[in-house]
C-alpha cells in the first residue's frame, strides 16, 4: 500500500517512523515533510493545507490512505474532500474537527454532555466581555473562539490584562476571524495532562497516557509553545483511565454520533487534575505533538491495522498493545521560540545517534541544504527515548541531547520530573 502523511512536524515524522515498519506499506510520501521524514518518506513540495493539491496528488499517484497529522487542514474539511473523491483518509471530518476548531461549541457540547469542564460564558461583544470579567475577578482565562496555534489562550493573572486579551483578540484581530468570539472560563488550578484515544465513532480504545510540558522554560514558566517535552505514562492519570473513559471520551464520542457528527480518527484531551475532579480544558482531533513521539514508541500494534479498521467501522475487533515501561520526548527548539527566532543554523551531533528502538531522534523544523542539516523551525528536534521506567528514559533521552549541537539550541531540563516525584512520594 502507498501511504501519504501531510504534516511537517515531529509528529508527522513520528507517524512515518512508525508506518515504515509495517510490513503492509510499499511506500510512504510526507508532504511537506522535514530533514528527518526525508529518509523514510519521499518529499512532497505541497504544504499541508493545499487541499486541492493534495488530492490532486493522492489520485495521482494511487494513495492507498492518506493520514493528515495537522489540525489545520482537518478543520478546513480536508476528509471530506478525499472522502467525496473515493480515497481512504483518515481523520475526522469537518463537521466532527469543530472539537478543535470552535472553543465556543466545545463548550457549549460539554455542558450539553454533562462533561466535566470549567464554567464559562461566550461573547461576540467584546464589552459584555469585559463586564463579565469585571464581575468575576482574576485569574481568569480568556480564549480566542479558533483556531490560533496554540497562542489563542490568555490565563490572566489580573483582571486588567484579562481586558485587554479581549481587545488584542477582538478589536485588533490578532488571531483574524478567530477571534470572532471569545470564551471566558474558570482559572482552574492544577496538574494537566493529555489522554488520546482511537475510536471509528462508536468503540472508544484508549492510548496509554501522557503529559506534555507547555511553557518554555523549566519549572513551567513563560509563554505557552506547542510543547517542550512528553513522557508516558503519567502518574497523575495513569490510574484514572477508567474514569477518564466513563467521564469524558465515551460520552464525547456517542454526543458527537447523537448530533450528527460522527468522530473518526483520534480524540486527544486536554485535561486538568483539580481537586474538585478532572476537567477538560480542550479537544485535539489529532494526535499530540509532541506527545505522539513517545506513545508511538511504546505502540506494539501495527498503526496501519488500526487505522483500517477505523476506517471500516471494526475498531471493536481489534486489540491494540502497548509495551511496559516509560518512554520520553525531550523538545530541542531554536532560542527565542515561541517568540521569533533564528533559522539556517547548522545542526551537528546526530551522526552521533544511530537510531535504535529505544533511542530515536524524530526532526520537525530541519531542512537538507546539500549534505547539511538547517534549522527551518521554532522545535527542531524531538530526542526520544525508552525504558524500564521514566527515570531510565530520562537519562537516556538527555545524553544524546546533550550530544547534539546547533547555536542557540533550548531545551527544558525538567522534562518528566512530575512524574518522577509522583513515583517517589
Ligand atoms: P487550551 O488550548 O484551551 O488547552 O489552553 C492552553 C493552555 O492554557 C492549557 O494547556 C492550560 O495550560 C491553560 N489553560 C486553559 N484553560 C485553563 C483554565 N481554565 N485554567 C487554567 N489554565 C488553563
Ligand atoms: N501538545 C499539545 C498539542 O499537540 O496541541
Amino acid at each position: 500500500m502507498k501511504i501519504l502523511v501531510v504534516g511537517s512536524g515531529g509528529r508527522e515524522h513520528a507517524l512515518v517512523w512508525k508506518i515504515a515498519q509495517s510490513p503492509r506499506v510499499k511506500k510512504i510520501y510526507c508532504a511537506p515533510g522535514n530533514g528527518g521524514t526525508a529518509g523514510l518518506a519521499e518529499p512532497v513540495p505541497i504544504q499541508s493545507d493545499d487541499i486541492d493539491g493534495l488530492l490532486d496528488f493522492a489520485r495521482k499517484q494511487k494513495i492507498g490512505l492518506t493520514i493528515i497529522g495537522p489540525e489545520g487542514p482537518l478543520t478546513l474539511g480536508i476528509v471530506d474532500r478525499f472522502e467525496n473523491a473515493g480515497l481512504p483518509v483518515f481523520g475526522p471530518r469537518k463537521n466532527a474537527a469543530i472539537l478543535e476548531g470552535s472553543k465556543v461549541f466545545t463548550k457549549e457540547f460539554l455542558r450539553r454532555h454533562g462533561i466535566p469542564t470549567a464554567d464559562y460564558m461566550s461573547f461576540t461583544d467584546p464589552v459584555l466581555a469585559v463586564q463579565y470579567i469585571r464581575k468575576k475577578g482574576a485569574p481568569i482565562v480568556v480564549k480566542a473562539d479558533g483556531l490560533a496555534s496554540g497562542k489563542g489562550v490568555i490565563v490572566a493573572e489580573n483582571v486588567e490584562e484579562a481586558v485587554s486579551s479581549v481587545y488584542m483578540i477582538m478589536e485588533q484581530k490578532k488571531f483574524g476571524s478567530a477571534g470572532e468570539a471569545v470564551v471566558v472560563e474558570e482559572y482552574l488550578a492544577g496538574e494537566e495532562a493529555s489522554f488520546m484515544a482511537f475510536t471509528d465513532g462508536k468503540t472508544v480504545i484508549p492510548m496509554v497516557s501522557s503529559q506534555d510540558h507547555k511553557q518554555v522554560h523549566d519549572g513551567d514558566r513563560g509563554p505557552n509553545t506547542g510543547g517542550m517535552g512528553a513522557y508516558t505514562p503519567a502518574p497523575v492519570i495513569q490510574d484514572r483511565t477508567g474514569e477518564i473513559m466513563e467521564t469524558v471520551m465515551i460520552p464525547t464520542v456517542r454526543g458527537m454520533a447523537e448530533e450528527g457528527r460522527p468522530y473518526k480518527g483520534v480524540l486527544y484531551a486536554g485535561l486538568m487534575v483539580t481537586r474538585r475532579g478532572l476537567k477538560v480544558l480542550e479537544f485535539n482531533v489529532r494526535f499530540g505533538d509532541p506527545e505522539a513521539q513517545p506513545i508511538l514508541f511504546r505502540l506494539k500494534t501495527d498503526l496501519i491495522d488500526i487505522i483500517e479498521a477505523i476506517l471500516q467501522d471494526r475498531l471493536s475487533g481489534v486489540r491494540i498493545e502497548w509495551k511496559d515501561g516509560a518512554s520520553v520526548c525531550v523538545v530541542m527548539a531554536s532560542e527565542g521560540y515561541p517568540g521569533a527566532y533564528e533559522k539556517r543554523k547548522i545542526v551537528s551531533g546526530l551522526d552521533q545517534i544511530p537510531g535504535s528502538e529505544d533511542l530515536f531522534v524524530f526532526h520537525a523544523g530541519t531542512r537538507w541544504v546539500g549534505d547539511k542539516l538547517i534549522t527551518s523551525g521554532g522545535r527542531v528536534l524531538g530526542v526520544t527515548a525508552s525504558g524500564m521506567n521514566l527515570a531510565s528514559a530520562l537519562n537516556k533521552a538527555y545524553d544524546a541531547v546533550g550530544r547534539i549541537a546547533f547555536k542557540g539550541k533550548h531545551f527544558r531540563t525538567d522534562i518528566g520530573q512530575k512524574g518522577l516525584r509522583r513515583q517517589n512520594y
